[in-house]
């Protein structure tokens, strides 16, 4: 029988790409979820508080006595946006993980995990990210994350909450039409016959991990109860090159590029050490030939996107 089933788990962010894709997995699984977002859940039949996290009173509406756990998905996900506004993006990212740890402890909830994010680390060089690394984040966004693990750390360390930090390379899988990360605009590049940009020659090194791995991943921190950071990939990591080249193949699409000149901070390589992930059982499924004929349908000409 699944760990989840009969578990009571709120998830934060449940509406979004990798929100909804989780719930979907928990509630076949036999799950009493509620989702806290400021969208509803597309399905009806699942419970949403709907609002602003970083409302006190959102929170207390979501984070009842009796959950078994919390997912907390919810955040300022955009690098972009929280250069332009750090201090909002701290509000979202810091504060209301704050308050949401603080109430799970009043409300005796005993386990909390955040999605974070391997960027926490920063730039390491072509060296593997393991968890064990200093936390050197060049971004807003990535100093967020990493804020919000040290308040996991302090609520496993002093209240003995089952805190888990699960830290993701770029998710990519079905039901990603609104995001603005590198697949979804291959994606659209190719649905409108148009290009994409690439900075640099296209030879710098990324893990894309697939949405049901991350699923995959969060059900591994619940059931093994594990403590503190995870690095969660797919392990393999492909050039942008070659992320280009697969896209072609599933799209049938030419998606001419253009190189422009690499970003500051732009990262050579990020290759991930998921062994401490595998030790508890994770094993991820998917690679990009499997992976990313499922992104596709929600972009092609006629597919999910195409008839919005
Ligand atoms: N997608 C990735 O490649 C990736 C990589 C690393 C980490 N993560 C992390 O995983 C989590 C989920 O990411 P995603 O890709 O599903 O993003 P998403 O943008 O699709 O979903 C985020 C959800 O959070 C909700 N939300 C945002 N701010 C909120 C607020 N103030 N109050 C209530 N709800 C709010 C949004 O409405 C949205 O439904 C995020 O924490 C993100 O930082 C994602």
């Amino acid at each position: 029988m699944s760990e989840f089933a009969g578990a009571r788990v709120l998830v934060t962010g449940g509406s979004g790409f990798i929100g909804r894709r989780l719930v979907a997995t928990l509630l076949a699984e036999g799950a009493e979820v509620v989702v806290a977002d400021l969208n509803a859940h597309p399905d009806p039949e699942v419970r949403s508080v709907v609002g602003d996290l970083r409302d006190p009173g959102v929170r207390g509406e979501a984070v009842s006595a009796g959950l078994d756990g919390v997912v907390h998905l919810a955040a300022v996900t955009s690098v972009l946006r929280s250069v332009e506004d750090p201090a909002g993006t701290y509000e979202v990212n810091v504060a209301a993980t704050a308050g949401l740890l603080e109430l799970a402890r009043e409300r005796e909830v005993p386990r909390f995990t955040l999605a974070s994010t391997n960027a926490v680390t920063g730039d390491v060089g072509s060296a593997p990210i393991t968890e064990w690394q200093a936390l050197r984040p060049l971004t807003p966004y990535g100093a967020t994350k990493a804020a919000g693990e040290m308040l996991l750390s302090a609520y496993s360390g002093v209240y003995g909450m089952q805190a888990c930090a699960l830290r993701f390379a770029n998710v990519y899988g079905q039901g990603m039409g609104h995001k603005d990360s590198f697949v979804p605009r291959l994606m659209r590049a190719a649905a409108e016959g148009a290009g994409v940009q690439v900075y640099g020659d296209g030879t710098q090194l990324r893990d894309y991990v697939h949405v049901d791995d991350i699923v995959q991943a969060v059900q591994v921190a619940w059931r093994t109860g594990h403590n503190g950071p995870l690095v969660v990939g797919s392990g393999r990591s492909v050039s942008v090159n070659e992320l280009i080249e697969a896209a072609r193949e599933v799209t049938g699409a030419p998606i001419p590029v253009e190189h422009v000149a690499a970003k500051q901070g732009e990262m050579p390589a990020v290759v991930l050490d998921t062994s401490l992930a595998k030790t508890l059982g994770y094993e991820p499924r998917h690679d990009l030939t499997t992976g990313l004929p499922t992104v596709w349908p929600d972009f092609a000409p006629g597919g999910v996107e195409g008839q919005a």
